[in-house]
């Protein structure tokens, strides 16, 4: 790795080849629609980033996840067993206007909301994590809530998570807003380090990549963290790929120039009724899942991998999403 560093589709099934792991993975393939084309006036009538219905939703979480289901889990607990299940890849290529023009393609592998913790079996991870890993992205983005309750949940995942720096570019993590639940988020960033995993809390990194190279950016959680745009914007100027876990970052970011944004957060409503809106919405700007632009910037969102609050997912499977970026004018993007 070079780093440069101053501070409703077809569904496809692949069958992975066999994994440390002794039993495989399928994957479930679909692709993402082109980019939802925004106006910026979009707007959801009641903010989900703030106020009290946000206070509420973030105690019945911790309250769920840190002292309800570790009790009742022997009980109920289906999260992994739904994740080995519904699982699939989201696949995407995208020409950002901006892109460096002589950067080679590069292949970007988004795993967001891991949800470490009492809903999820490291097993279970490891197994996604390598199927995941065959597919030899060149640079794996983690969008934040890699926990559920308490930053001391990710420690009891190190082994499954540590295959994901295994890239020519690395593993790069940003904040989310579960990483500030409990306990201290400096413990989560000293655990991903020992396996290879670099948080960029309103950094950025220079990485070279074939005959040119491009600037990775990586901004604080917008409701729980202390984001620094201009700190991030220092380092090495406007980031080409920015990891923001909450897409209602995308429009600051396209005032900053970014041309692509990948972010979390939402769990594309983790519940929702079938080809219906989400119903709990996570973003004041209706940005749920998959591609969207606004002017000259494109932000992906994905659904996530974990859960929150319930063991559970419906209408809004689990996913990670495989994202082909190409220089500006390339045919095969959308
Ligand atoms: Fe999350």
């Amino acid at each position: 790795m070079a780093i440069s560093n101053t501070s409703a589709s077809k569904v496809d099934v692949v069958q992975p080849a066999k994994t440390r792991q002794t039993t495989t993975t399928i994957l479930k393939r679909r692709q993402l629609s082109p980019p939802r084309v925004m106006t910026g006036n979009e707007r959801r009538w009641i903010n989900p980033n703030k106020g009290v219905l946000k206070v509420l939703e973030r105690n019945m979480d911790i309250v769920a996840s840190r002292f309800l289901y570790p009790h009742f889990s022997a009980m109920w607990n289906p999260y992994s067993w739904l994740l080995e299940k519904r699982f699939a890849l989201a696949e995407t290529s995208l020409s950002p206007q901006g892109w460096p023009a002589k950067l080679d393609p590069l292949k970007v592998l988004l795993v967001s909301d891991i949800h470490c913790g009492t809903f999820l079996k490291p097993e279970a991870l490891a197994r996604i994590i390598n199927a995941l890993m065959q597919l030899e992205p060149d640079l794996v983005a983690i969008g934040g809530d890699i926990v559920t309750g308490h930053s001391r949940e990710v420690n009891g995942f190190l082994d499954a998570l540590a295959p994901l720096s295994g890239t020519s570019l690395g593993a790069w993590y940003c904040h989310g807003n579960h990483d500030y639940f409990g306990g201290d988020p400096e413990d989560i960033r000293r655990d991903l380090k020992s396996i290879g995993i670099t948080t960029l809390k309103n950094d950025s990194v220079r990485l070279i990549h074939g005959n040119g190279d491009f600037v990775l950016g990586g901004i604080d959680d917008r409701i729980l963290g202390t984001p620094n745009w201009e700190r991030m914007l220092a380092q090495h100027g406007t980031p080409h790929l920015l990891l923001a876990h909450n897409p209602d970052f995308f429009y600051r970011a396209e005032s900053s120039g970014v041309p692509l944004t990948l972010s979390g957060h939402t769990h594309g409503g983790q519940i929702r009724f079938p080809h219906s809106a989400p119903i709990l919405r996570q973003s004041r700007f209706c940005l749920d899942e998959g591609n969207y632009a606004y002017r000259s910037s494109l932000l992906v969102v994905s659904r996530g991998l974990g859960s929150v609050g319930l063991p559970w997912r419906w209408g809004a499977d689990p996913e990670a999403v495989l994202i082909e970026i190409l220089p500006p004018g390339s045919t095969k993007a959308e």
